[in-house]
């Protein structure tokens, strides 16, 4: 069954995030497919926040493979500790980066790309299996507000998926 959202583009990021993580919740809640959930969730974080790119890697085979996203073709496998994406998987936590430029071992998907954040995702028994991974087209566009938030998604998707 479709739903919609209902977020208020005139509230602030904050509250953005407030409306949108339980509608999340509710739309993923009633779905087992992992794919169409994570297509979901992408889609839901673009119409609200107009990313210019959002989606997950999966692990797979001791790699990252990419999964559901929005936004331009990417590249396909990251290996383990390599980008932004392959070092939070290896540290195990969120990476904000300001400037990619700066970031050693960046990859670059898209040549617009100034700034990332990139959250792991763990399984019910704490091994990341997926990161999010959200791209802007202008420097610093994340903040401690996008991790905080980032990371309740992340642990709604620990809690109602078979990650
Ligand atoms: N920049 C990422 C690669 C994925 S794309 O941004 C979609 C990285 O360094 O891991």
């Amino acid at each position: 069954m479709a739903k919609e959202l209902n977020i208020n583009q005139r509230l602030d990021k904050e509250s953005k995030y407030k409306d949108l993580l339980p509608q999340i919740k509710s739309l993923i809640e009633g779905e087992e497919n992992i794919i169409a959930n994570l297509a979901n969730i992408c889609a839901a974080l673009k119409q609200t926040f107009n990313f210019f790119w959002v989606g997950f890697y999966l692990v797979h085979n001791n790699e990252l493979v990419l999964g559901p996203f929005q936004g331009s073709i990417a590249c396909t496998r990251i290996p383990f500790g390599k980008g932004v994406c392959g070092t939070s998987w290896k540290e195990q936590k969120t990476i904000l980066v300001e400037d990619v430029d700066t970031f050693p071992g960046h990859i670059a998907c898209s040549s617009l790309s100034r700034s990332e954040i990139v959250v792991p995702v763990f399984n019910k028994n704490n091994v990341v299996t997926m990161v999010l991974d959200i791209d802007s087209d202008k420097f610093a566009d994340f903040d401690e507000t996008d991790q905080k938030y980032l990371e309740q998604l992340a642990f709604i998707i620990q809690n109602n998926l078979n990650v």
